[in-house]
């Protein structure tokens, strides 16, 4: 395991973490990813609320990447994630507005945008969109010919075996025709090479089973870190929202004197993320 470089991907810390919590256990080999194969055009298929698009961009900008990075999405919701309302979109383009320079929303369907993107031009394309097996064989088709000559594909949900749920069956046609392999925990990670020109290491990734089945042991273990960040975060903010909705405000400075639960609580959440 010595030739892999985890030190700057194991501190990475997102700083966007919503209650959209299915991919957070894979942040941490996104950063290492593009460390590795230093892309210059990133495209998500599927934002929702932006903590995967957030870490590609953060992610980039640590690493002094020069990549542009895009994310589509209709932000209506799909028959899996059910519908939403607008103030999603409001939220993740006021943030990525601002904190996010190398990043460009696309609100459209994934069909209509493929039109803004010339051929063999991305080297990162993320597919997280509409679960089902003909929907994301559809993506993956019809985004084929834009991949670069470098191109990786990743693709969400390759475990969850449910309802609705078809990525997993594409995943055992798309990975017999590409070098590929597959995390399982946080609802699995496909990463398949596509392009023929690779890193060496994620080639070896592909072929070496004992090799791979160490390294992915790497990101199980620090997958469920941001999950409980997550949570943390929520209940932080839950708990604010509570204090100052309540005519609490006045009732709780007395209380952090006098050792009340919900200050103390919310000093122990506070003190729990900001050390993280
Ligand atoms: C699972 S969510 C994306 C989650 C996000 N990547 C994350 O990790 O936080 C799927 C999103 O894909 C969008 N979507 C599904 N099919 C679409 C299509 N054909 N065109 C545009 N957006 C689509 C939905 O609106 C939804 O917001």
């Amino acid at each position: 395991m010595k030739k892999y470089n985890f030190s700057k991907c194991l501190r990475f810390v997102p700083n966007r973490l919503t209650q959209a919590i299915d991919f957070h256990g894979h942040l941490s080999f996104l950063y290492w990813l593009l460390e590795v194969a230093k892309p210059s055009r990133i495209v998500e298929l599927g934002v929702f609320r932006g903590d995967s698009l957030a870490t590609f961009s953060q992610a980039t900008r640590e690493l002094n990447l020069d990549s542009k990075i895009y994310g589509i999405d209709c932000w209506q919701g799909d028959s899996t994630t059910g519908n939403y309302g607008e103030e999603v979109y409001s939220v993740v383009k006021d943030y990525f507005d601002s904190n996010c320079p190398n990043t460009t929303l696309i609100r459209a369907y994934f069909d209509e945008a493929l039109q803004y993107f010339e051929d063999q031009s991305i080297d990162i394309l993320h597919i997280d969109g509409l679960h089902t097996y003909e929907a994301c064989k559809h993506d993956f088709e019809t985004w084929l010919p834009k991949l670069s000559k470098k191109s990786i594909v990743l693709m969400h949900d390759t475990e969850v075996v449910s309802d609705n749920f078809g990525v997993h069956k594409f995943w055992q046609e798309v990975s017999q025709n590409y070098p590929a392999f597959t995390f399982n925990h946080s609802n699995g990670l496909g990463v398949v090479l596509v392009g023929p020109e690779q890193p060496a290491i994620l080639q070896q990734l592909c072929s070496d089973h004992e090799e791979l089945d160490n390294f992915k042991a790497v990101f199980e273990a620090v997958g469920g870190k941001f999950f409980q960040l997550a949570k943390a975060k929520h209940w932080q903010k839950e708990l604010e929202n509570y204090v100052k909705k309540t005519s609490l405000t006045m009732i709780s400075r007395d209380a952090l004197h006098n050792n009340s639960k919900i200050p103390r609580l919310l000093r122990s959440i506070k003190n729990y993320v900001s050390r993280h």
